[in-house]
């Protein structure tokens, strides 16, 4: 199943685009909704990808599409883009893209997002979605497994719809590969039969914008990063910046939280909104059991001391990452499978969820050599500064 939810926009939210006059990709055919696609499709015989497939994902889009799973983090998602907090320059370049599209009439142009986990990617899209008044379809890359997935979420897109691929560093080759003429021209070319008899037939698309999330930009073919025409990071929020998404958050869940509470929750929140909402969940339980009243800064410490997260943010597994390579390592360097086999954590967890505020909170560094613990953080983990990275205090495990 291809998608994973769908966001209709708020009525009460203006739409400000025309969605039946975007103009952006060519096709001067009709949209490729399941009556139209019906003659083109009867032609097609044999080969991969059946006219069936295409019509009964197209109707399982749309059916599933009625069905809008919904996060617990849901509603707490700002849904404009005024009462999104942090990522000014963004902000900035996303509220200029939005005020063209809407001038010229046409859809967004297709975004890339990428940053680590929990900076507010998917909810970015669903702003622009709600901005632009159209649809935002929700999907990830390892759901894309076969052409079909894709074809029948394609053909079920209306005008300006945002079509948004979380993990799109995942997408299969053959997905892939029929994104390029629909992110390009609107287009959905599938392949006939097989061998010397393939050949190829285009359905037109509705114009839409495609909205790609990444961990990993690097990951991405250079076809497909070179369709996207904005590109954009989300960096790491400062306290200031988390401490009023703490504010709203408690106030959307109806908690009573003093400002220095929701400064001492946004500290240890590891630059993350994500982290930040989830650990004033554990606060606010912490205190309706422990104690009465509001959160304050006192309640805040004791609660996240309790819960393993430490005044800068790092919790079990940092530490533990760290500690292991002071004792195991001298520090470093290390590779980053030796730092998993000795963990027991996955490669690619380290990389892309503990590395990235690691490196940025100066604890880290990456060489050529291998991944180095700072001094800042044998400091804070309470080893001995002066120790040399050069292994000399290995120990064996
Ligand atoms: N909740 C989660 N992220 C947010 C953000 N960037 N602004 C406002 N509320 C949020």
């Amino acid at each position: 199943m291809a998608i994973v939810s769908s966001h209709t926009p708020d009525d009460s939210a203006k739409p400000k685009a025309a969605k039946t006059k975007a103009t952006r990709s060519k096709p001067s055919a009709p949209p490729a909704d399941a009556e139209t696609l019906q003659p083109l499709l009867s032609l097609v015989k044999g080969g991969d990808m059946q006219p069936e497939d295409i019509q009964a994902e197209s109707a399982g889009a749309a059916t599933d599409a009625a069905i809008t799973t919904t996060a617990p983090e849901d509603s707490l998602r700002p849904q404009r883009l005024q009462d999104y907090i942090g990522q000014a320059a963004l902000k900035e370049v996303l509220g200029i893209a939005i005020q063209a599209a809407q001038s010229r009439q046409e859809p967004l142009d297709h975004l890339l997002l990428y940053g680590p986990p929990g900076l507010g990617k998917t909810t970015m899209a669903l702003i622009l979605a709600e901005e632009m008044g159209v649809t935002c379809k929700i999907t990830t890359a390892p759901a894309l497994e076969r052409p079909r997935d894709i074809a029948g979420l394609l053909v079920s897109l209306k005008p300006g719809d945002v079509l948004f691929i979380d993990e799109i560093h995942r997408l299969p080759r053959v997905t892939e590969e029929i994104l390029y003429p629909a992110m390009e021209d609107s287009r959905l070319d599938i392949t006939i039969g097989k061998g010397q008899s393939a050949r190829t037939r285009s359905i037109p698309l509705c114009p839409f914008t495609l909205v790609g999330a990444t961990t990993r930009v690097g990951a991405l073919s250079s076809p497909l990063r070179d369709r996207f025409g904005l590109i954009q990071r989300l960096r790491f929020y400062e306290i200031d910046e988390l401490t009023p998404i703490v504010l709203r958050t408690a106030d959307v869940l109806k908690t009573p939280i003093e400002p220095a509470g929701a400064e001492e929750i946004a500290r240890r929140a590891r630059g993350t909104p994500r982290i930040a909402n989830r650990l004033l969940r554990r606060v606010r339980d912490y205190v309706e059991v422990k104690a009465a009243g509001a959160i304050t800064a006192t309640l805040a410490a004791e609660a996240l001391e309790l819960f393993n997260v430490d005044p800068c943010g790092l919790d079990w597994t940092d530490r533990r990452l760290l500690s292991v390579m002071v004792e195991n390592f001298g520090g470093g360097p290390v590779g980053l499978d030796t730092m998993a086999a000795s963990t027991g954590e996955d490669p690619q967890t380290i990389e892309e969820v503990y590395e990235p505020y690691l490196l940025q909170i100066g604890y880290l560094q990456r060489t050529p050599r291998g991944r180095m613990v700072t001094p800042a953080a044998r400091r804070h983990l309470g080893y001995d500064e002066a120790l040399p990275n050069d292994g000399s205090q290995m120990t064996l495990l």
